[in-house]
């Protein structure tokens, strides 16, 4: 299958981050693998966001999330719980958007260019697969429009796991 990303030019994040979904959404379709759908979703959302640094996935590993798929600087393996900014998101189990990283107690510097954040946390039914984390090197770079359009991209990787463990 040859995959060539829509260039968008992120006038209008409603329409774009729609346009975005629907493309990702073509992109997962028929394939439920964990580690293949999370590396094309971290490429897809790099390649066509503008100004990130970091895109990629934690999983849920006991009381950890370890790295998975991702596109940017190699990052840090292992975060406990409740530890950073990914490890605060997973266990609240709600979005965190910081707009300086700097002014986050405990945030985990892995790539030194970032200055703003978005962890969503992966929830499928009552079971937390990790986060999707996404870093800009633009102070206050997430709004909320990107964050419902990137919370819906979640949605879409969370609901091709959610097709594999029904099937
Ligand atoms: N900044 C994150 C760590 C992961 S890296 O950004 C890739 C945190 O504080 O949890």
């Amino acid at each position: 299958m040859t995959h060539s990303t829509t260039r968008y030019e992120f006038q209008d994040k409603h329409s774009d981050y729609a346009r975005l979904a629907l493309e990702l959404a073509s992109l997962l379709a028929g394939e439920t693998d964990l580690v293949a759908n999370a590396a094309n979703t971290a490429a897809l959302i790099f390649a066509a966001v503008p100004n990130l640094n970091w895109v990629g996935f934690y999983f849920l590993q006991g009381a950890e999330l370890v790295v998975g798929p991702f596109q940017g600087k190699p990052a840090c393996v292992r975060i406990p719980l409740g530890a950073g900014v990914c490890g605060s998101a997973a266990a609240q189990r709600v979005t965190l958007v910081v707009p300086d990283v700097q002014q986050f107690a405990g945030h985990i510097a892995c790539d030194a260019a970032s200055r703003s954040e978005i962890v969503v946390p992966l929830v499928s039914g009552a079971t937390l697969l990790g986060v999707l984390d996404i870093d800009s090197p633009e102070p206050a770079r997430f709004d909320a429009a990107d964050r419902h359009g990137l919370e819906h991209l979640a949605a879409i990787f969370v609901d091709s796991q959610r097709t594999a463990t029904s099937a």
